[in-house]
């Protein structure tokens, strides 16, 4: 399955079996990582630890994680979502499971430490219809309606809160930050940062679907607001 069809499919697993991935399939998790584009000027780097490396506290317990590290500022914390997504995205796609995790932290946590996401073999089925999905509806969070928006809408985020609007314009699509939900103050810091990133590669892969060709990704954030510019032709 290609990343674009795991949109559909793809769900937080949170129960995983602690059978280990051969060397092979780990190898190409890191050259996914590796190859994964960041956004213009951004530099976070990833590690893959064995699940014995991590804090008991880490929850859902998994064989693996990916922790990132990146400057704490929030395009960089976008960036981390981008990169992260597509990896999210290629685990499920591979038929393993994979679940970010914005509470849990690894034994040592370095200063510039952003996120974690777990994964292994997964005890949950992928979802079967897209019926599946808890999602906003579509115009509270797109100034159109259209395939790409549709797909987008699917995009994971810190405790579902969907933190973000679309706005479809010639050549280019701008996300922008929205806060959302009770815990809108908690989580507009960091996750909703990275929420952010998160529906921009959904975006990017949306486009591509169509044919279209992603020319450029880049961020505008002032401390306050947080935008994503996805350029393409
Ligand atoms: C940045 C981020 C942090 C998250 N942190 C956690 C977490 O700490 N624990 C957890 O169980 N799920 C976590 N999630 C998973 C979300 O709860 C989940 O993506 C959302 O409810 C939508 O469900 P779905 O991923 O199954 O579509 C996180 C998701 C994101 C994007």
């Amino acid at each position: 399955m290609g990343l674009y069809e795991t949109f559909f499919t793809r769900r937080s697993v949170r129960k995983y079996t602690s059978t280990p991935l051969s060397t092979e399939v780990l190898s190409e998790v890191r050259s996914v990582l590796d190859g994964a584009e960041q956004i213009s000027g951004q530099t976070a780097s990833f590690e893959i630890l064995e699940a014995v490396k991590v804090k008991d506290a880490a929850t859902p317990h998994a064989p693996y994680y990916i922790i990132a590290r990146s400057e704490q500022t929030d395009t960089a914390y976008a960036n981390v979502g981008f990169v992260l997504e597509k990896v999210d995205l290629f685990l499920q796609s591979k038929g393993l499971g994979s679940c970010w995790l914005g509470m849990a932290k690894p034994t040592d946590v370095p200063d510039d430490y952003t996120v974690m996401m777990a994964f292994g073999y997964t005890e949950i089925p992928v979802r079967g219809s897209e019926s599946e999905f808890n999602r906003i509806a579509l115009d509270d969070i797109s100034n159109e309606d259209n395939a790409v928006a549709r797909a987008a809408r699917l995009a994971p985020s810190a405790v579902n809160s969907q933190p973000w609007k679309l706005s479809f314009e010639p050549g280019k699509v701008v996300i922008g930050y929205f806060g959302r939900g009770l815990l809108k103050l908690i989580l507009r810091k960091k996750m909703a940062k990275i929420d952010v990133g998160i529906i921009s590669r959904f975006v990017t892969l949306a486009l591509e679907n169509e044919g279209k060709t992603v020319t450029e990704v880049n961020t505008d954030a002032d401390g306050k607001d947080l935008r994503v510019t996805v350029l393409y032709n």
